[in-house]
């Protein structure tokens, strides 16, 4: 499983514990950045990241900003990309199960450490359950 992790200036230090636990858990990932804590524009990243995603060079991707819900509306702009905002490892979980998200997101100045770990853990270990979901994921579309 190949994964590819972007942040924008704010998620930039957090970037850091998700690759760490990523090397740790011996997944392999590209930081497609940023690499320094430079003001940057998060939809720069969270579209890079999603591209790759979305063209199958990747198999899933990690986003981060302040909050998450910048990289999480970008990402969602490609086809093709389920991006989810997990705020706890609960939502990490769902995301995966009901609604086979690609990309997970995080916040960087609302979540800690622990979180984003716990979260990372259950999303790698979370099959989507298909059936019942299966039918609703295939008619999230672009309709315009
Ligand atoms: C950057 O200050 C901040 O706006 C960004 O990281 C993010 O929270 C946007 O949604």
């Amino acid at each position: 499983m190949k994964i590819a992790v972007g942040s924008d200036h704010a998620g930039f230090e957090f970037k850091k514990t998700v690759l760490s636990w990523l090397e740790e858990n011996g997944y392999e990932f590209n930081d497609m950045g940023p690499h320094n804590e430079e003001s940057v524009d998060y939809p720069d990243y969270a579209r890079k990241v999603a591209e790759a995603v979305a063209d199958g060079s990747y198999d899933q991707g990690i986003l981060l900003c302040g909050t998450g819900i910048g990289v999480s509306i970008s990402a969602n702009k490609i086809r093709g990309i389920r991006a989810a905002l997990a705020c706890n490892p609960e939502f990490a979980t769902l995301a995966r199960q009901h609604n086979n998200a690609n990309i997970i997101c995080f916040s960087a100045r609302f979540t800690d450490k622990a979180t984003i770990e716990q979260s990372l853990q259950n999303w790698f270990s979370t099959e989507f359950e298909g059936g019942r979901h299966e039918r609703r994921v295939n008619k999230i579309e672009p309709c315009c």
